[in-house]
C-alpha cells in the first residue's frame, strides 16, 4: 500500500547519504574517487589514513541502515521494515545524487541487520572480523559475512529474513565484482594498506 512506498522512499533517501564522501572532504583527506579503489566506503576512507574518519563513516553508515529499520519497525510493522531494509541498501549503492554511483552496501548492510534480529547482525559482524582477522582484505570479510547472513538467519531462527539476506548478499557480490576479480588475480590491497 501507499504506507509501504513512504516507507522506501524515506529510507531510500536516508540510504543514499554518502557520509564517507562528505567526511572525507570535510576532514580534509581528499576526493575518495581519487584514492583507492574510489569507493565511498570506511574501506577506502581508511585508505586515506584516517582511522577517525573510517571508523565514522563505519558508524554513519551502519547507522543510517539500522536507524530506518527500527524506525519501520516502530511506527509500521515487520513488512515496512523489509521494505526499508532493501530501500536504504538500494540507496547507499546507487543514489541519485551521484549518478547512482554509490558503495558496496558492507556497513549499510550490517546496520540493517542490527535493526531487524540483532543477533543476525552481530553474528555477521563477527564473521566480518574473524575473516578480515584471518586474510586480512575487507573486500573478501564483506563477502563472507553477506554469504554467512543466510546461514544464520536459518541457524539462530529468523527464517523469515532469509529471502531479503539472500537477496541482499547477492547485491553486495555484485557491488564486488571488481574486488572478486582482484582478490582471483592476487591484486587485492590489504586492510589499511595505501595505494
Ligand atoms: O565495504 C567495501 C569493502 O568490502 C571493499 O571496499 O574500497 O576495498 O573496494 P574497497
Amino acid at each position: 500500500g501507499p504506507t509501504l512506498l513512504l516507507w522506501a522512499v524515506i529510507a531510500y533517501i536516508i540510504g543514499s547519504i554518502p557520509f564517507g564522501l562528505i567526511l572525507a572532504r570535510v576532514m580534509g583527506l581528499g576526493n575518495l574517487r581519487d584514492i583507492g579503489s574510489g569507493n565511498i566506503g570506511a574501506t577506502n576512507v581508511l585508505r586515506t589514513g584516517s582511522k577517525k574518519a573510517a571508523a565514522l563513516t563505519l558508524l554513519l553508515d551502519g547507522g543510517k541502515g539500522a536507524v530506518v529499520v527500527l524506525l519501520a519497525r516502530a511506527y509500521a510493522d515487520a513488512d515496512a521494515s523489509q521494505i526499508a531494509a532493501f530501500a536504504v541498501m538500494i540507496g547507499h549503492c546507487f543514489p541519485v545524487w551521484l549518478k547512482f554511483r554509490g558503495g558496496k552496501g558492507v556497513a549499510t548492510f550490517l546496520g540493517v541487520l542490527y535493526g531487524l534480529a540483532w543477533p543476525i547482525g552481530i553474528a555477521a559482524c563477527l564473521s566480518w572480523l574473524v575473516t578480515a582477522l584471518v586474510f586480512r582484505f575487507s573486500s573478501l570479510a564483506a563477502l563472507v559475512a553477506a554469504a554467512s547472513t543466510m546461514v544464520w538467519a536459518v541457524v539462530l531462527g529468523e527464517p523469515q529474513i532469509f529471502m531479503l539476506c539472500a537477496f541482499l548478499a547477492a547485491l553486495i557480490f555484485w557491488r564486488h565484482a571488481g574486488n572478486i576479480r582482484r582478490l582471483v588475480d592476487g591484486t587485492e590491497d590489504k586492510i589499511g594498506q595505501k595505494t
